[in-house]
């Protein structure tokens, strides 16, 4: 912490207040001092207590406390007229104005600039990991997270709902990591169930091994399409299908092989375009791991409660008086479904893994079914029931590519590509300076995606628009590409810049503009962004702040210039600010599953 370290030396000693991290959120010392300040004037208030109140800037100021919610004797005139006149200003806080209930405070500007570029630096170019760590914590240290996303179905389409979930899933992965947790991420393949039968019933007549190999994903969508059509007129194909699963679900091994060799082609293809979607898992199951032991012992359980509904041999599991209907759980013939795996699912997790919590990322669509698998593991007992999260999302309108409706995930990519592709062509000249545009155009296309995605709450349903998410105006991923490159072109234009000298040389108090300072103090924000964003699991909180910071720059770059600043002392500190702002959108870019681009 060298250059922080010193530079905090000479400023007035704060308070420790438990639960701060000054070392990793300098922010914190802001907010302490401010804490500090008012504690003085009211002394029958703790540190924690003030510090808790004190918010982020209302009407342009830094900081904002809200006197009422102190709950104390005197009017908040009095309250204000008493910090007012015990304040003097210090290294740390600058100024402190009374409007009606509210206390605004400003941070000193130097201390505030100095203090927050250094800790960037620090926390990105010298950290003991060799990552960039600026922006994350150790909150979540000790604790462990199961997080399961994506969880496409073998042999069936790739839908907007799985990629949905490959998104925001990769997101909290990338999240949760940032703030300390051990993060275990699952693919839970649907790759069980009656479609299996009807697979291999189609297989025999349609399947071939060249075009399994060529494209297992395909291929397999392929029978499955066939299949069904036959099954539709012939009655015989679904009693087959049926009968062929019952021999899988009893461990038949000569029906297992073929299902066992088009699970695993069809996973190799899909770890090639989550891989170019920056999307990773720890693991791939499926429903096809599942133990039965527990399809029996939760139906024993729920039997004792009384919940139990025989209909002709299967079993229901009746939860209506938790407004969640009746749900089956097991199947005439014995084999079981969905519902039944997930909880024997959940609770094979909890014996492996121990979880502090364990995250679903599911369509909302799937609400029910969630609710009523959660409550089945309430019902047994289990005490880690409450540790369950299910995190939904709403539904998106729309998604097809220009050949027709989108069914695999490498269509969503190879478009999003193409359209991008396309359009920078249009630009010759930028075009043929740029190095590997097939690689770009495929980064900068997937940004597109991921943003339009990640930009509103989860919950929201949202249009898939190509022409929308892949503009370079507005509020899009390729705009935040643009930004960050703009950034990192800065170093290029400037070499007689490089390498800046050590942070304690630079004179960071000539940063004077307000627009420089506006982005400092973004800058100071984002170790609190991804707090919020973990408490609430949004991404776009995430997304918020990147736009906020690319928009910030954008009003500082024409008159906050580097090149043909002729104060040399100026136009080094500048480029350090530049370079801050750009390690922090590239930060944020990445917990939002982005790879940066330094050019395009
Ligand atoms: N494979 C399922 C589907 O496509 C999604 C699985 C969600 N996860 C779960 N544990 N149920 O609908």
């Amino acid at each position: 912490m060298a250059s922080t370290s010193t530079y905090l030396a000479n400023l007035p000693p704060l308070p420790t207040i438990p639960g701060t991290e000054p070392e990793r959120c300098i922010a914190d010392s802001f907010r302490t001092a401010i804490a500090a300040v008012v504690v003085e004037a009211l002394p029958s208030l703790t540190l924690e207590q003030v510090y808790q109140g004190v918010d982020w800037g209302k009407k342009g100021a830094d900081f904002t406390i809200a006197l009422p919610r102190f709950r104390l004797k005197e009017k908040v005139d009095e309250l204000a007229k008493k910090i007012l006149e015990k304040f003097t200003p210090n290294e740390w806080i600058e100024e402190v104005t009374h409007d009606k209930a509210f206390l605004h405070f400003k941070c000193r500007t130097t201390s505030l600039t100095r203090l927050v570029l250094s800790q960037i630096h620090e926390l990105t170019h010298n950290t003991a990991s060799g990552q960039p760590e600026y922006g994350s914590s150790d909150s979540g240290k000790g604790k462990k997270v199961v997080i399961e996303y994506s969880s496409p179905n073998i042999a069936k389409s790739f839908h907007v709902g799985h990629l949905r979930s490959t998104i925001i899933g990769a997101f909290l992965a990338n999240l949760y990591k940032a703030c300390g947790w051990d993060v275990v991420s699952l693919n839970y393949l649907g790759d069980w169930g009656t479609q299996f039968g009807l697979i291999a019933v189609g297989f025999d007549k349609y399947g071939s091994e060249e075009e399994l190999e060529k494209d297992a994903i395909k291929h397999l969508l392929d029978i499955y399409i066939k299949v069904n059509k036959d099954a539709e007129s012939d009655p015989n194909v679904k009693i087959e299908a049926a009968k062929f699963f019952k021999r899988m679900e009893d461990g038949d091994e000569s029906a297992l092989v073929n299902w066992r060799k088009w699970r695993e082609l069809s996973v190799k293809k899909y770890e090639e375009e989550y891989d170019r979607l920056n999307v990773h898992f720890d693991h791939y199951i499926g429903e096809s791991m599942v133990g039965k032991e527990w399809q029996d012992k939760a139906i024993e359980r729920l039997d004792e409660l009384q919940l139990i509904e025989d209909h002709d041999g299967a079993k229901l599991v009746n939860l209506e008086k938790w407004k969640m209907a009746r749900a089956v759980l097991k199947k005439k013939d014995g084999t079981s479904i969905y519902l039944t795996r997930d909880i024997g699912g959940a609770i094979e997790r909890y014996d492996k893994y121990k979880f502090d919590k364990m995250i679903y990322v599911v369509s909302s669509q799937q609400d029910l079914h969630l609710a009523q698998f959660m409550k089945v593991i309430e019902l047994m007992e289990f005490p880690w029931a409450n540790k369950i999260e299910h995190i939904n999302y709403g539904l998106v309108q729309g998604m097809s590519t220009r050949r027709g409706t989108v069914v695999f995930l490498d269509q969503i990519i190879k478009e999003a590509a193409s359209v991008m592709h396309e359009h920078m062509r249009k630009n010759e000249e930028k075009y043929n300076a740029i190095e590997n545009p097939e690689y770009v155009a495929q980064e900068v296309g997937i940004s597109g995606v991921k943003i339009q995605d990640m930009a509103a709450k989860r919950i929201n349903n949202y249009v898939f628009n190509w022409d929308r998410m892949l503009s370079f105006e507005g509020d899009t991923g390729p705009y935040l590409q643009y930004a960050h490159v703009r950034l990192a072109s800065i170093e290029r234009k400037n070499p007689e810049l490089i390498p800046l000298p050590q942070p304690a040389a630079i004179d960071t108090s000539l940063l004077t503009e307000p627009s420089a300072r506006d982005i400092v103090f973004l800058l100071a924000s984002y170790p609190d962004v991804v707090k919020n964003a973990l408490k609430s699991s949004e991404p776009s909180t995430i997304v918020t702040f990147a736009f906020r910071l690319a928009h910030a720059i954008s009003s500082a770059w024409e008159t906050v210039v580097v090149k043909g600043e002729a104060d040399v002392e100026k136009a080094r500190a500048r480029m350090w600010l530049y370079v801050s702002a750009r390690d922090v959108l590239g930060a944020a870019m990445r917990l939002l599953t982005l790879r940066p681009l330094d050019r395009m």
